[in-house]
């Protein structure tokens, strides 16, 4: 369950006439947003699609020892930040999963190719347009090992996810037969969490069930999401162009990246938008704190709490989440004091379910700010201008 508070530290900030002109804007921004055509993301997948999914996950975890995800962007920061959230800190506890194809680093690479040698691991490249550099070039290296280990066989170890008909992914299968799954065409990257670009790798450590039913319940919060994308609007309006994702948890520090990416790529156009960017607490409060506290007014902070903790550490008379908990309304009040407006969501607990509706309502309060900012919500032009100017540089190897 989700509470909003975004009042309490920010009204002092915001002009209440502008406020309730845009407040009444709603449902024309709602009319604007259900003619969208690339808004595929409000409904979940089919229930055939849901047990192809959940038996592909099966399939794997009996015939291989590592899953390799290759994708960048809205192609695997979805489950990997997900992830994260849930994994143990210091003992891998599920089925091997590798992320690749989000860096050139041959250090990477080069450990990755060597420690992928003894491993019976199953390769999904993840791109919706197929042509994406990083990936291509990490799937290439990647297959040509598999060659190496397997001949012919390689074919059974590739799983492939892009679009239905567009691409050279697509034609691969066509040529080889691989698994394969599709990105609808009227879901764009970083709206995709509910596709099978992340659903799959999700079903390898988690009952798909929970994070359906939490994606369907976060369509109910479309009133909070309207009311957060106007309030962020009025950051913008009174010169607050930075927005910093306050996060209490080092296993969130991912989810902070997933944000700067629906966010960052949803409003950043026509020279507007907001800079999203993120902290991880209290670790960064050591850094950038003083920043925030005392430097150039440009920043509202959005902070990110979770009430209750399944892992209870009793510190003097409270437990160490209290404390935790305690910090986080410090530092609210700290900043607030300090010039900087703060908005604060809090999530009762952190699990499968609970995720899932905040990532269904972020999507929306970003679709619904980029509507009022005029721009193309699902586009991303400016990503594309450097892909093509790469292209261009490594046309002959790629
Ligand atoms: O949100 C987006 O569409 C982009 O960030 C893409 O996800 C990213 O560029 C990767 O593209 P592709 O899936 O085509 O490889």
């Amino acid at each position: 369950m989700l509470k909003c508070d975004f009042h309490t530290y920010v009204d002092s900030f915001i002009d209440k006439s502008r406020y309730e002109q845009l407040m009444s804007q709603k449902y024309q921004v709602i009319e604007s947003f259900n003619k969208c055509d690339s808004i595929g993301w409000i409904n979940v997948p089919d229930e055939t699609l849901i047990q192809k999914i959940i038996d592909t996950a099966t399939y794997i975890k009996k015939n291989f020892d590592c899953f390799v995800v290759i994708g960048i962007g809205g192609s695997f920061l979805g489950s990997y930040a997900f992830d994260k959230i849930f994994q143990n800190y210091f003992k891998s506890k599920d089925f091997e999963i590798l992320y690749a194809g989000t860096t050139l680093s041959s250090k990477y690479l080069d450990e990755l190719l060597e420690y992928l040698q003894d491993k019976n691991f199953v390769l999904n490249v993840i791109s919706k347009s197929g042509t994406t550099m990083e990936t291509t070039i990490t799937y290439q290296l990647l297959k040509d090992l598999l060659k190496r280990k397997y001949g012919e066989d390689y074919k059974n170890h590739i799983i492939v996810t892009t679009d239905k008909e567009k691409g050279s992914l697509r034609e691969e299968v066509r040529e080889n037969g691989y698994i394969s799954f599709e990105i609808p065409e009227d879901i764009g990257g970083r709206y995709s969490f509910i596709t099978p670009a992340h659903l799959l790798p999700l079903a390898l450590h988690y009952d798909l069930t929970n994070i359906i039913k939490g994606y369907n319940r976060g369509k109910r919060l479309l009133d909070e999401a309207y009311e957060y994308a106007v309030i962020r609007h009025l950051m913008f309006e009174s010169s607050k162009v930075v927005e910093n994702f306050c996060l209490y948890e080092e296993n969130m520090a991912f989810f902070g990246e997933w944000l700067k990416q629906l966010f960052g790529e949803t409003e950043g156009k026509n020279k507007l938008g907001i800079l999203p960017m993120s902290t991880i607490h209290t670790r960064d409060l050591h850094s950038l704190g003083q920043f925030i506290q005392e430097g150039n007014k440009i920043l509202f902070e959005t902070f990110i709490k979770i009430e209750d903790s399944s892992h209870y550490i009793p510190y003097q008379k409270q437990s160490l989440h209290d404390v935790n908990n305690i910090v986080e309304d410090s530092v609210v009040k700290a900043h607030y004091s300090g010039g900087v407006p703060c908005i604060e969501f809090v999530l009762d607990e952190m699990n499968e379910e609970n995720l899932s509706s905040f990532i269904y309502f972020f999507q929306l309060a970003a679709a619904f700010s980029g509507l009022l900012f005029h721009v193309n919500p699902f586009n991303q032009p400016g990503v594309e201008v450097y892909k093509n100017e790469v292209r261009n540089s490594l046309e002959e190897i790629l």
